[in-house]
């Protein structure tokens, strides 16, 4: 009997040995100490034994009951402690570690250089006048003295979103430029003051839309920045001074002007505002091309036709208005020489600004 107990314990033992999870142990203990285990036979055949053997065969198979007990609570420890310390390693912190770049956006160089025109004419008291996108053909041309088959309609191909019999001659269209917010602006305000309306003086920012072949130099979205000033005794001198400057505001305070006459249907006369080419001080350069002046807006003093389409009496008020491209200008600053890149969104373009 006490051979037997023995070589249980001796195999209990070895068995417990490789044991290393929960289930494992679980297992274990069923098979060596369990109730149909061998050493629990034992204890229940103790009644049969004799008086003398009994003593001593219980002892013994208490110490090996003991000993196994003591065995596995080890062993559980063992493999409670190894899951803490598994637990622990896998949250461990390395606080060396340096810490992770935030990558953070920058602004659209279109938008910095809008930012920049709206700061210019601000300071010289100008507001901004937002104007809808969609418009009809009658305040996109018609009210501008574009007559219905006037060849400057064809400067200026346009996205029409409507069809010839929803709306006849006054089609929806996507603005081809910010020129229409100016009939609009007028409107408003002579409709606001219909005697003695006081100045305007506004620039309308936005997105403008043409149906065109898209090429390194055009694209079929855009932004413009329109201007209109109208009050009584504005001249072509308060036009030149005011664009002037603008621009010493906006490129430097060298900056040169030049004006050149023009066409345009909406205002008479009508110019072109060159700047001295900022990048080769008028030298000559690939910017330039060789000129040394950069076109940089188109101007004019308002058409008395305009003036009237907006309320005013053309005899009592005038004005001048004006329309640059922000893209156009953001190009020759940077020396950008595709305008694609301002829409491809390619982070490579965009996080040079
Ligand atoms: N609307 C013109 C264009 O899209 C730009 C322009 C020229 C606006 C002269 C004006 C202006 O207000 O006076 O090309």
């Amino acid at each position: 009997m006490e051979e037997r107990l023995d070589l249980i314990r001796i195999e209990a033992l070895s068995a417990l040995e490789p044991v290393d999870d929960e289930k494992s142990l679980e297992n274990w203990q069923v098979k060596y100490l369990g109730r149909s285990s061998q050493l629990m036979e034992i204890f229940k055949a103790l009644g049969t034994l004799s008086k003398e053997e009994k003593p001593i065969v219980g002892r013994t198979a208490n110490q090996v009951k003991v000993a196994l007990e003591a065995a596995s609570g080890e062993k559980e420890n063992l493999i409670n402690q190894r899951r803490i310390d598994q637990v622990l390693e896998g949250e461990k912190i390395d606080v060396t570690l340096p810490g992770r770049r935030t990558i953070s956006g920058s602004i659209h160089p279109t938008t910095q250089t809008l930012r920049e025109i709206y700061r210019v004419f601000g300071d010289m008291g100008f507001q901004i006048y937002r104007s809808r996108e969609v418009e009809t053909d009658e305040f996109n041309f018609q009210l501008l003295n574009f007559p219905p088959h006037h060849p400057a309609r064809d400067m200026q191909d346009t996205f029409f979103i409507t069809s010839k019999q929803d709306r006849g001659d006054d089609p929806l269209l996507l603005r081809t430029h910010t020129s229409p917010g100016q009939i609009h602006a007028m409107l408003e305000h002579t409709k606001k003051y219909p005697e003695d309306p006081p100045p305007i003086r506004i620039i309308l920012p936005g997105m403008c839309y043409r149906y065109e072949q898209i090429t390194s130099r055009s694209e079929i979205q855009f932004n413009q920045v329109e201007g209109l000033a109208v009050g009584k005794g504005i001249t072509f001198g308060d036009l030149k001074g005011t664009l002037s400057n603008f621009a010493r505001r906006m490129f430097g305070q060298e900056a040169k002007t030049r004006f050149r006459a023009s066409h345009f249907p909406f205002t008479e006369p009508s110019a072109e505002m060159d700047v001295g080419c900022f990048l080769c001080g008028g030298d000559g350069c690939s910017v330039c091309k060789g000129a040394g002046w950069l076109e940089i807006l188109g101007c004019g003093m308002v058409h008395p036709t305009v003036l009237e389409n907006g309320g005013f009496d053309p005899e009592v008020y005038s004005g001048f208005a004006f329309g640059m491209g922000p893209e156009r200008i953001t190009m020759m600053r940077h020396h950008i020489e595709d305008i694609r890149y301002f829409w491809a969104n390619d982070l490579r373009f965009l996080d040079q600004f």
